[in-house]
């Protein structure tokens, strides 16, 4: 069984090459990207700026360019990081290099690590069931500019706690800390997830972001967990 740590932000610490990471970015990047790949996205390519974004395109031609500032799309872009653009029709077979503000970093923090799980509530289980018999888990919660999300913390607390049910050991203040922010059900995430600073911006916006944040609320929408 696995022990289990948590970093509360992306960049508290490396994730070392013996862990397995689960980046979680629950508004929006890694419910994004879950679905995403369930539409057969052939893979993801994650940088930290627009100038990185670009440099990248220039290497993978077919390549979609996806990401988002301050929750929009970023001009000149293909895709934002609304669940609903990546449908089928658009992603299947296409690689994506993705610049989003907060998920991004995650991903890029975790390079090292063995393997890099994108968890979110959409897929809990499935993350839950990809991880289990791993050795070492390290929950990265990429937060919001560096800072702590409610909502990262959340799920990240519901994966400690699922996981511990499993016999894994969970380690670490920030961890024990996670679970005792974790939501009870599923009527207590989408409270959260709804309540959350980033939620609360995004709801603010309107339209496609208002329903972005229900959707990223929804318990194991997904029945499959994704790697980066
Ligand atoms: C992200 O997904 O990196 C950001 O948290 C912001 C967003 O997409 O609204």
């Amino acid at each position: 069984m696995p022990t289990v740590r948590v970093l509360l932000t992306p960049v508290a610490e490396p994730v070392p090459a013996h862990a397995t990471a689960v980046i979680v970015d629950v508004l929006r990047a890694t419910s994004t990207l879950s679905f995403a790949l369930a539409n057969g996205a052939a893979r993801v390519i994650p940088v930290g700026t627009v100038e990185a974004a670009n440099a990248a395109r220039r290497e993978h031609p077919r390549a979609l360019l996806c990401g988002e500032r301050d929750g929009r799309i970023i001009p000149g872009f293909d895709l934002g990081n609304s669940p609903a653009e990546y449908s089928r029709e658009v992603v299947a077979g296409r690689p994506l290099i993705f610049a989003s503000t907060n998920g991004s970093i995650g991903m890029l923090n975790a390079a090292r690590a063995k393997h890099r799980v994108l968890g979110a509530f959409v897929n809990a289980s499935a993350v839950e069931r990809r991880v289990a018999d791993e050795r070492h888990v390290v929950i990265v919660c990429s937060g919001k500019l560096g800072h702590f999300s409610l909502e990262d913390t959340a799920f990240a607390g519901w994966l400690c706690r699922s996981l511990a049910k499993r016999g894994a050991t969970v380690e670490g203040a920030s961890a024990r800390f996670a679970m005792r922010t974790a939501p009870e059900d599923a009527d207590g995430v989408r409270h959260v997830v709804e309540g959350a600073s980033h939620g609360r911006y995004l709801i603010a916006l309107g339209g496609e972001f208002r329903l972005d944040v229900a959707r990223c609320s929804e318990i194991d929408s997904l029945d499959q967990a994704f790697e980066v």
